[in-house]
């Protein structure tokens, strides 16, 4: 059991006992019997068991999934009924909105006000966004010519209908956030899903799918797994029954999921890793570019596929900004995130601080200067200090690889007209950000950046409204706004002949 003894009475009470999985509308054990522990990772320990999912219960979720897409009301039901039970799902997530953000703070070690504000509130505004959109899915009319058959009359028109049963795979960064991005398009469009957490953080999605089960959805239309990539996410990829795989997490997992998808042809979407650029340009306000760019690393430290993690700045800003910057890099309190006054709290395993202290080292070996962080906050949990690098070069591993922590590279450059250049020297393309004043600037560079987002003046903000994905290695198909919903859609072109 966890250490942490402020606990709200209901997130005392979902860990008090081990948590099952979610399958056509029960809580059940998993097949095998086993079950795996989440751990607290500001100390380490165990927070409660969790049931191991793995092949035979992945095929009970498929199953379950299948018949509630092919029997259940859902994907036939009046799409302002589905709308509904949406909507009763976005209360339920408000009124637990405290409950779901102490559990992702103890889960997954973040900051809890920082995960009620952001984690916990965006899933909520998502779900009710897209819970909008069962009304508003519709077709076209399409103006028939038939050149072929000059006497004939058709009528054409194309039919917006749910892929049908789809597997999602999610990550630990924003576990709450994950499955709401997730879940939402699905449920709109009329799928029926079999969601898998990440083995760190299962807890938040289990949370929610106790409420999927109070706000009224037919049986089988939510399963959710919780298990291990290896086991439970691969035999998710493989199964033959399931129509699409909506992932997020590495780059490296998300080709071994095309490469699985493949052999069924399952239509995929794939949310990947970054190494997104923050540029200041000679003319930006510093008051807000240093922070700024600050945040875009230390936000959850640095664990957020868009984190700007190579930071630009100009030959004559460079002194000013790297002081800047260490100063916000030395501020930051650390520690657990239950207490809402850290703001730099663990990261998410042992695996994830090894990798990155790993990361840290191999940048000191090839020359970087480290002007703030560099090492181990204490010496329970797994706590880094927020990091900055400088004098890196572009050939650094740490500037060519995803690092997933608190650690800027910083790289400076002569002329603006260098920018598109080193912006997208890197295989990965989802975020951006440049700040500066000037207008022209914005109008010149936005185009040339090869990135799924750019921001101006901000950075990883996110909205229902926006749809988020990557250019190049960093994936394809979209979260979030109105294109999320495309890719849980089919087109049916329908054509009578009068
Ligand atoms: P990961 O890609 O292994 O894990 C993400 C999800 O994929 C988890 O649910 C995991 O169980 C599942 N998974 C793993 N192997 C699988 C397989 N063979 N088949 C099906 N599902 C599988 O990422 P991991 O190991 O947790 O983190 C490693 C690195 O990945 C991080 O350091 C970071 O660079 C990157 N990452 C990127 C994320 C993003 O938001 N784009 C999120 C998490 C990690
Ligand atoms: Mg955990």
């Amino acid at each position: 059991m966890t250490t942490a003894e402020n606990l709200s009475e209901k997130v005392r009470d979902f860990i008090a006992s081990p948590r099952k999985m979610l399958i056509n509308g029960k809580w059940t054990d998993a097949a095998s019997g086993k079950t795996f522990e989440t751990l607290d990772p500001s100390t380490g320990e165990s927070i409660v068991q969790v049931a191991e999912g793995d092949r035979e219960d992945v095929n009970r979720a498929v199953a379950a999934a299948r018949t509630a897409f092919e029997d259940s009301p859902w994907s036939r039901m009046a799409p302002s009924a589905r709308e509904k039970i949406m909507h009763r799902l976005a209360d339920l997530m408000e009124e637990n909105a405290d409950v779901l953000a102490e559990l992702e703070a103890l889960d997954n070690g973040k900051n809890v006000a920082v995960a009620r504000a952001v984690d916990v509130q965006l899933a909520i505004d998502y779900m009710r966004y897209m819970a909008g959109w069962p009304t508003k899915i519709g077709g076209d009319i399409l103006p028939m010519s038939v050149p072929y058959a000059p006497d004939a009359k058709f009528m054409g028109y194309t039919l917006k209908e749910p892929v049908g049963v789809v597997g999602q795979i999610i990550p630990w960064n924003f576990p709450a956030l994950m499955a709401s991005w997730k879940l939402s398009p699905a449920l709109a469009s009329g799928c029926t899903v079999v969601l898998k957490p990440a083995e760190e953080t299962p807890l938040t999605a289990l949370y929610i799918g106790e409420l999927i089960c109070q706000a009224g959805f037919p049986e089988g239309v939510v399963n959710i797994i919780p298990g291990y990539g290896h086991t439970a996410g691969a035999a998710l990829t493989e199964h033959e029954d399931v129509d699409k795989i909506a992932f997020t997490g590495s780059t490296t997992v998300g080709k071994i999921i095309v490469k699985a998808a493949a052999d069924t042809m399952k239509n995929v979407s794939m949310e990947l890793g970054g190494k997104s650029p923050a540029i200041i340009l000679p003319d930006a306000d510093l008051d807000i570019a240093i922070p700024g760019a600050a945040s875009a690393i230390f936000f959850n430290m640095g664990q957020v596929c868009c984190a700007g993690s190579r930071l630009f700045v100009p030959d004559n800003l460079y002194d000013k900004v790297i002081d800047g910057l260490a100063n916000e890099a030395n501020n930051m309190k650390i520690g657990p995130g239950l207490n809402p006054e850290n703001m730099i709290n663990p990261l998410v395993s042992q695996i994830q601080f090894d990798r990155v202290m790993s990361y840290i080292d191999s940048g000191r070996g090839e020359g970087a200067e480290v002007i703030a962080g560099g090492g181990r906050s204490g010496d329970t949990g797994y706590f880094v200090e927020p990091t900055v690098l400088a004098k890196t070069t572009r050939d650094m591993k740490v500037v060519q690889e995803e690092i997933f922590g608190p650690v800027v590279c910083v790289q400076r450059y002569g002329d603006v007209s260098e920018i598109p250049a080193l912006a997208n020297d890197t295989v990965y393309g989802l975020g951006a950000s440049i700040w500066t004043r000037d207008v022209g600037n914005i109008i010149n560079i936005v185009p040339k950046i090869k990135s799924g987002s750019v921001w101006v003046n901000c950075h990883s903000i996110l909205d229902a409204v926006m749809p988020f994905g990557g250019y190049k290695q960093s994936g394809y198909g979209k979260d979030m706004g109105k294109e999320a919903l495309d890719s849980y859609l089919e087109t049916k072109a329908v054509c009578i002949m009068a």
